[in-house]
């Protein structure tokens, strides 16, 4: 993540993490697209992590023609574009207005248009039942209280739509030193107590696996897979250190969720044609609001 001295701005709804986050990126967007573009820029835009593997050899989102899709912290929306081009009905949502400024110059160049939200992804601002796909790579699920964010996705998305997101693995998250960023070949922070973790310019979240495990349970969502992504030997990345990319051939640093709703919104009961259907990836037309 980008480093830069920042002040926490004031936007009376968004709470003291966001305020914190929100700060950076504004701060930080024009380095971070400076230092990255090379690595998300590297063939298909769409690819996943730091390692950025094309989504065409881990087929997680899947087909996406005629999907109205959700990516939740946008950035500059380079996958975005991508899916709208491939027949998706896109949404990027980003609470930072700097990133959606790069956001609308990509959009430009590609002649592509779809609606951009600048708002937080703990609270959207658009109705319940709105989505086929909630996704997003490295974005907001990172920065954003889990607690919040997937009741947040539950209430978005269709029975039977698919929430995708890559962030960092738990293992990462209790050997990254916080204040060097070094990577230990040591636990150095306790499990049980992974929630929020606080560095100096942002603040980032991650759960226990169990964890994870129970709040999607209890949100709705069957889990399908969960990726813990193994950097091709030799591949580079501008988002890490030498040392830090040789920590992750050894243990997982990143990982892709992916998990699927199956009930209906507000409580109202799924019928069983719309349980089949999200077993097989196929979108309800009973159920579409
Ligand atoms: C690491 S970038 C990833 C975005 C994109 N995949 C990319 O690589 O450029 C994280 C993005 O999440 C956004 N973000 C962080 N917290 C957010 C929140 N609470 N709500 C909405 N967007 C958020 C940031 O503004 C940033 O654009």
């Amino acid at each position: 993540m980008p480093s830069a001295a920042v002040r926490p701005q004031r936007r009376p709804s968004l709470r003291a993490h966001e305020r914190k986050n929100l700060a950076l990126w504004e701060a930080s967007a024009a380095a971070y697209e400076r230092r990255n573009a090379r690595t998300l820029s590297r063939g298909s835009a769409m690819g996943w992590g730091m390692w950025h593997i094309p989504e065409r050899d881990l087929h997680v989102l899947g087909d996406v023609r005629g999907r109205d899709v959700l990516e939740l912290g946008c950035g500059a929306a380079r996958w975005s574009v991508d899916l709208a081009r491939r027949g998706a009905r896109m949404v990027g949502l980003d609470f930072s207005a700097a990133r959606l400024a790069q956001a609308r110059i990509n959009m430009a160049a590609a002649h592509v248009t779809f609606p951009l939200l600048e708002a937080s992804a703990e609270a959207v601002p658009l109705p319940s039942a709105r989505f086929d796909i909630v996704f997003c790579d490295w974005g907001a699920v990172t920065f954003t209280d889990p607690y919040r964010t997937v009741p947040e996705v539950a209430r978005l998305l269709r029975p039977g739509g698919l929430f995708a997101f890559s962030n960092s693995s738990p293992y990462r998250s209790m050997c990254q030193d916080k204040t060097t960023d070094r990577m230990s070949s040591r636990l150095l922070y306790d499990y049980h107590d992974l929630h929020r973790i606080v560095y100096p310019d942002e603040v980032n979240f991650q759960l226990p696996y169990g964890v994870w495990i129970r709040l999607f349970r209890t949100n709705g969502f069957d889990i399908e897979d969960l990726i813990e992504m193994r950097p091709p030997r030799g591949a580079g990345t501008t988002y890490l250190t030498k040392s830090q990319a040789e920590w992750a051939r050894h243990w997982p640093m990143e990982v892709i969720w992916r998990v699927r709703m199956n009930r209906a919104p507000r409580g109202s009961r799924i019928s069983n044609s719309a349980r089949r259907a999200s077993g097989s990836r196929k979108k309800p037309a009973a159920a579409r609001t």
